[in-house]
């Protein structure tokens, strides 16, 4: 079967100024040929899954992993989902610090019988684990937090395309199809930003990333309206229940409209289909759908759902 795989970077408004869409263009550009060779390789679609997470965790520019944004308290807290949607088993990490890539305890705990740990528990695996401690703060991050402090976090997210001039939404994620027809779904943020002590992501709960064997959803944008659609979870039951994926993609996108959420998010099925839908101006994703790689940054404003006609 030809692998299929679409990759995220957050959502937001636009990505004004041109220096910022090209450099946003190339990581995910790069990241997706790089997975997508693995996948072409034969590798799985959880193990490509997390390659990308890893790599999407790695780029200071997104929200998750290196460059997560810090919460009200000045401090870092990621959490990270993966879904193996063959055997349709779920596992991730809530608000957990000083690790390189919170993606590998999500795929850690995918064959534990406890399988999402948060923040004291996590750290105890982490320590359990010989996992080096690593520090995932970038000085455009202090700074961002240094001036938001001085407005007393008045914004309703931080900016999570770090070096863009206007913000978009946090998280990253990614989605695969491998050459044996098994999907595979992960999602890895640093959360909305100036947020609460204790607040928990979307991200690493099924809301926010879902997979079986028939279709796998990663969302990204405003996490509380992410659970109150639990949108990745709908897509995918949708599609269970027979129908299209880019009609489960509109026809949840649409209820998201009308609820006046602020979120996007990336599904592929088992066919290979691929879609996307957004109720905020930019999706930051690409994708490989075979043929070549495309990406939606200069995708319509008021567009929400996109699917790839090859
Ligand atoms: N979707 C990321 C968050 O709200 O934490």
């Amino acid at each position: 079967m030809q692998p299929k795989l679409i990759i995220h970077g957050g959502a937001g408004n636009s990505l004004k100024g041109k220096g910022g869409l090209v450099d946003v263009r190339n990581s995910l550009q790069e990241i997706v040929r790089d997975v997508y060779d693995r996948l072409l390789q034969g590798e799985n679609a959880t193990d490509a899954v997390v390659r990308g997470c890893q790599l999407l965790e790695d780029e200071p520019r997104f929200n998750a992993g290196t460059g997560s944004v810090l919460q009200s308290d000045g401090q870092v807290r990621m959490s990270a989902s993966l879904m193996d949607g063959t055997h349709q088993r779920f596992s991730g990490t809530i608000n957990v610090s000083r690790l390189k890539n919170p993606i590998d305890l999500a795929k850690f705990l995918q064959t534990e019988s406890d399988r999402v740990l948060s923040d004291f528990g996590a750290s105890e695996l982490l320590r359990e684990l010989q996992i080096p401690i690593y520090n995932t703060l970038t000085d455009l991050r202090l700074k961002e937090w240094t001036e938001e402090r001085k407005d007393n976090f008045q914004k309703k997210m931080a900016g999570v395309i770090a070096g863009s001039e206007e913000a978009g939404r946090g998280t990253i994620g990614v989605v695969a199809l491998d050459r044996n027809g098994k999907l595979a779904a992960g999602t890895s943020t640093g959360g909305k930003g100036f947020e609460r002590i204790g607040r928990v992501s979307d991200s690493a709960m099924p809301a926010g990333n879902y997979a079986t064997a028939k279709a796998g959803v990663s969302c990204t944008g405003i996490g509380e309206d992410i659970i109150d659609e639990c949108l990745a979870a709908k897509i995918v039951v949708r599609v269970t229940d027979g129908l299209s994926l880019a009609e489960s993609m509109s026809r949840s996108i649409q209820e998201c409209v009308a609820n006046k959420r602020d979120l996007g998010a990336i599904s592929l099925d088992a066919t290979g289909a691929i879609a996307w839908g957004k109720t905020c101006g930019l999706l930051v994703a690409a994708y490989h759908n075979g043929q070549e790689i495309k990406d939606t940054l200069e995708w319509g404003e008021k567009e929400t759902v996109g699917i790839d006609k090859g």
